[in-house]
């Protein structure tokens, strides 16, 4: 069933909801819905708290509705240290009750996953039925949240994505984009090597695969792949900074959580949905000139 289909002829019909539609991905959920015309509510976690059954079990919200789940922990290092938190946001009795529910109402779950759920040491694509293996506690719990979705019995889709980034919200493009203003000279690690993904794309994407019909896991990213230390240069060319940006290794920036050194997702199954992904370069583009225009607007 499409999204259209589920408030079409439903004045009063919620047709979508969006959870934690404050967060980077919500917000582009919301803007996109908003242009569509397709009537949603957004709640955050005030009004729906995904880490509580309890929460859950008592939201007078539509399970008849198509739920986009925008909400996670979201912090890779903080989650070594409180696994058991971000547990209960990404893949705990919560989200089993949500799915519970929308089983029973006829709802769809529209769910992001991450390439954090794979151990990153392959040398090709990862394809949406590999096995999880995850090397973090983000990972775990994200991957926690997968089984969880996938045995509950609802009607869902997954979509895994991977460096996202926006105009909204704080993330590497826009990180890049003042320190590449700021300084002479930068480092970036040139050794791992994955698929940015525009959240608006995204946002697209996954009302695109709805509107398909599609159920089950897919991969949704920009086309190509490349470096952090390659989308840094590039994120600095868009924009004509001359910041010296010089390649490093992942053990020169210590991190609580391990990354994966190899995260490219394989979008041959969501491609054969929606057609070819746009590449990275293009969305980046797209996402360099809003920056443009907020600085724009923040200067006049
Ligand atoms: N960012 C990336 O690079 C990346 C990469 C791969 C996959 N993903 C996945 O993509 C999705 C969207 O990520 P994002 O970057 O847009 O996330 P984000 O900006 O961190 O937003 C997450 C949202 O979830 C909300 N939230 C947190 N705990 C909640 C709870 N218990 N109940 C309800 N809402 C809660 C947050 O609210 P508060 O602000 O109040 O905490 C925030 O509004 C997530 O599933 C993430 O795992 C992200």
């Amino acid at each position: 069933m499409s999204l259209g289909a589920f408030y079409h002829g439903k004045p009063d019909h919620p047709g979508a909801v969006v959870v934690g539609a404050q967060g980077m991905l919500g917000t582009h959920m919301r803007e996109l819905l908003t242009r569509l015309g397709v009537p949603f509510v957004a709640v955050d976690r005030e009004e729906f708290d995904l880490s509580s059954a309890e929460a859950v079990n008592a939201s007078g919200l539509d399970m008849s509705a198509v739920w986009f789940n925008c909400a996670a922990w979201t912090d890779v290092d903080g989650a070594e240290e409180h696994e058991d938190k971000a547990l209960a946001i990404n893949g705990g009795p919560g989200l089993q009750a949500l799915c519970g529910r929308l089983g029973d109402a006829g709802g769809v779950l529209v769910h992001v996953s991450t390439d954090y759920v794979f151990e990153g040491n392959s040398s090709e694509p990862y394809a949406t039925d590999e096995l999880r293996s995850p090397i973090g506690a983000y990972g775990r719990t994200k991957a926690a949240g997968e089984v969880i979705i996938e045995t509950s019995g609802c009607e869902f889709v997954i979509a895994r994505t991977s460096w996202l980034y926006s105009h909204h919200a704080n993330n590497f493009v826009k990180t890049m984009a003042k320190l590449t203003d700021e300084r002479d000279e930068l480092k970036v690690v040139s050794d791992q090597r994955g698929r940015p993904t525009s959240a608006e794309h995204l946002a697209r994407s996954l009302v695109g695969l709805v509107d398909a019909g599609a159920r089950g896991m897919f991969h949704v990213t920009d086309g190509g792949e490349c470096t952090w230390h390659e989308f840094a240069c590039a994120i600095r060319d868009g924009l004509g900074h001359a910041c010296e940006i010089a390649p490093c290794s992942t053990d020169e920036f210590p991190r609580p959580a391990k990354r994966p050194a190899y995260s490219v997702l394989d979008l041959s199954k969501t491609e054969s949905v929606l057609g070819a992904m746009p590449s990275w370069r293009d969305n980046l583009e797209a996402v360099l000139n809003q920056l443009r225009v907020q600085d724009r607007a923040r200067s006049a």
